[in-house]
């Protein structure tokens, strides 16, 4: 079948379309029905099925006589280590360290917030909350104890599971001091922590409240899985909205190994039994649904790298690894592209490596732009796809179906819709506008299994986020096109996130933070334009009337508390003191023409502003701190 079939098929059918889909799953209890409209626009997916998340990715290939294959590389250049996990191992691993955690009372339902950098075992961890049908909740290791503080607070753990630290190049981060500064500040506490001991850093651990890792699971039974209800949230994992309250994005356990395992093939275009590999963080959704759960569910070998794309030691890491493990598809972003590229732009390193192996490479998370694409595709001489999807989908809304059809590639579009996937461009008003023009990209309701159904604990955010702007739609967030073939091009975002290396990041919480310093009035925070990141954050500051201090110092100070307040991970360094911020006369700061002189684009002049001088002085103030030169050069 053609993908044009196949969108049609699923448009003729939906139900029955992802019924059939569902059939690669083991069930429990089959689902009888596919969709359950719960009123409100709000909707779930097999919700009457009965299933097991943990069985689906690890037991069920034993079974099948595949235990003996691989399920998890570790690649780790920054510890120097390289591990095999196979099926078998894995799935005992994993039962005893569900056993454990059920000995402590961990059961269906309850919440173990995961701390952890990139080794099997936080897969390892993954998967037992699963077995239990307890719902994890990973944290992103970049983050500052304050953001742990805060989604321990948001969805009450009754475990933590950490490691003693993680091993960014030239440093090791101290994952334990970490939890503890934010148990320090949540007021939420979990019953106990589990902590994994790494040789670079044996933790101190609390009396009473932690337990060692190996130590908590000698002698315990070990965990059959546990059936859950096919709605039932297989984990929550926080993103950034407007505000510095994230999103906890809840993901229905059933629809979502009925997807993933349908993108294997039909998108990323591996076999059981082939290796592929996504090189992201566990704590971003693309760690969730590609380095976890997809490939697991789908019987591959995943790779968990603990490495950066340049610096460990080289450029040519990702090509060692893809050579070494022979992998078949690789999924990256685009920044990580636009690292090697700058260090090696002759792919001398490439030349040194055998990519026979490599179907094709896939990226997403930001804005891929064309040169890099271009780069890409020329040095490695495979198909480069670029494909659209969010922390809320869980997996492709806009990609090239390469496995059922690969279909042209046009640089700069992640190519059309995926089944499930109705998507539309809207005007202001909810028209829909004409291809090739600009508007806000929405989802016609239902979205696929796998998709978010609700925000944790946030019901009514969930509908003012996503429901309330274009009634009958979901609002993805981003700004784009459609043209006359159904490619879909992604603009920007109409929001205030912005993406750091592919790292979603809030301005409004970078703001939040900023104001809280006991000498800033005002604040605005923006997202300009960089040629490795894709974009940074910069701030702008106003003083609170009577302080004299040095500016620059009240800039160092900034950067620090946004740095212990959200985490290295914003890469929040550029911030200038003002006099005043660009505003309409009804008080509105006009972010939005401050990014445009920061990138040094024109701009009209804003019918509403209050005093156009003020622009100068803020691009003197960007001046002085390399922009826009910086950008153009
Ligand atoms: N734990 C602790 N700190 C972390 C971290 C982690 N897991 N990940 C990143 N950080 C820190 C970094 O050490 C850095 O700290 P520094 O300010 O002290 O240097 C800071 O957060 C910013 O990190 P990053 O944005 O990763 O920048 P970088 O300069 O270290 O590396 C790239 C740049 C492009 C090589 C890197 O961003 C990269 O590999 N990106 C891939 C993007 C990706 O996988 N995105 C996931 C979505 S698909
Ligand atoms: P996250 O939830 O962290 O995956 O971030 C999702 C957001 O990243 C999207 O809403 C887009 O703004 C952006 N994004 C992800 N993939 C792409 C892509 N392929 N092209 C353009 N923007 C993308």
């Amino acid at each position: 079948m053609a993908y044009a079939d196949v969108y049609k098929s699923w448009q003729d059918d939906p139900e029955g379309y992802w019924l059939k889909q569902a059939e690669a799953i083991d069930w429990i209890e089959p689902p009888k029905q596919a969709l359950f409209d719960r009123g409100d626009d709000v909707y779930e997916w097999f919700a009457d099925a009965k299933v097991n998340a943990c069985w689906n990715a690890v037991d069920r290939h034993v079974e099948a006589g595949r235990g003996d294959q691989v399920a998890i590389i570790h690649d780790s250049p920054v510890s120097g280590v390289t591990r095999r996990i196979t099926y078998v191992n894995l799935r005992n691993r994993v039962a005893q360290l569900a056993g454990a955690l059920r000995a402590k009372g961990v059961e269906k339902g309850d919440r173990v917030i995961i701390y952890m950098p990139m080794i099997p075992e936080a897969l390892e961890a993954m998967l037992a909350c699963a077995r239990l049908g307890a719902v994890h909740s990973v944290v992103f290791g970049g983050f500052a104890a304050n953001e742990l503080a805060v989604r321990i607070d948001d969805c009450k753990p009754k475990c933590i599971i950490a490691a003693s630290c993680g091993i960014e190049p030239g440093r090791i981060v101290h994952y334990k001091p970490l939890l503890d500064g934010a148990l320090d500040v949540a007021e939420h506490q979990p019953d106990f922590c589990v902590i994994f001991q790494r040789e670079q850093e044996v933790a101190h651990l609390e009396e009473g409240r932690d337990v060692n890792w190996h130590g908590f699971q000698f002698g315990v039974e070990p965990a059959e899985c546990v059936p859950v209800e096919g709605n039932h949230p297989a984990y929550i994992l926080y993103t950034s909205g407007t505000t510095g309250q994230p999103k906890g994005v809840v993901r229905p356990t059933a629809g979502h190994l009925v997807a993933l395992n349908w993108t294997m093939k039909n998108i990323y275009n591996v076999e059981p039994g082939e290796v592929f590999w996504a090189a992201s963080d566990v704590g971003w959704v693309v760690g969730h649904s590609y380095i976890c759960y997809g490939p697991l569910v789908h019987g591959n070998t995943t790779i968990v790298f603990e490495g950066k794309p340049v610096g460990t030691p080289d450029a040519g890491t990702f090509w060692r690894v893809i050579s070494e493990h022979k992998v078949r598809s690789f999924f990256t972003a685009p920044t990580a592209f636009r690292a090697v590229k700058r260090e090696d732009p002759n792919g001398e390193f490439i030349k040194k490596y055998d990519l026979s192996n490599l179907r094709a490479i896939y990226l997403a998370g930001e804005r891929a732009d064309p040169d890099t694409i271009e780069w890409t595709q020329k040095m490695t001489g495979k198909p480069v796809y670029d494909h659209w999807w969010q922390t809320e989908t869980g997996w492709t809304i806009a990609g090239n179906p390469a496995g059922i059809e690969p279909l042209p590639v046009k640089i700069g579009s992640p190519t059309v819709a995926m089944p499930g996937y109705d998507i539309r461009i809207l005007d202001d008003e909810g028209h829909e506008v004409p291809p090739g023009t600009l508007g806000a990209i929405a989802v016609k309701l239902p979205l696929p299994p796998g998709t978010l159904p609700t925000l944790w604990n946030a019901p009514e955010r969930f509908k003012k986020s996503y429901l309330s702007h274009f009634p009958g739609y979901y609002e993805t967030g981003d700004a784009g096109m459609k043209d006359e073939d159904g490619y879909l091009w992604i603009m920007a975002r109409t929001d205030d996130v912005i993406n750091v290396a592919g790292h979603r990041l809030s301005t409004g919480g970078m703001e939040e933070v900023l104001a809280s310093h006991p000498d800033v009035a005002e604040c605005a925070v923006i997202g300009v334009s960089d040629a490795l990141k894709g974009q940074l954050p910069m701030g702008f500051v106003c003083l609170t009337k009577g302080v004299n201090r040095d500016p620059a110092e009240i800039g160092k100070e900034c950067v620090a508390l946004v740095r212990e307040k959200i985490g290295p991970v914003a890469a929040f360094k550029l911030v200038s003191v003002v006099d005043r911020l660009p505003k309409t006369r009804s008080g509105k700061i006009l972010r939005a023409t401050m990014v445009k002189i920061a990138d040094g684009q024109e701009f009209k002049m804003p019918a509403t502003i209050d005093d156009p001088a003020i622009l100068d002085e803020i691009r003197s103030a960007v001046e002085e701190l390399g922009y826009p030169l910086a950008v153009a050069e």
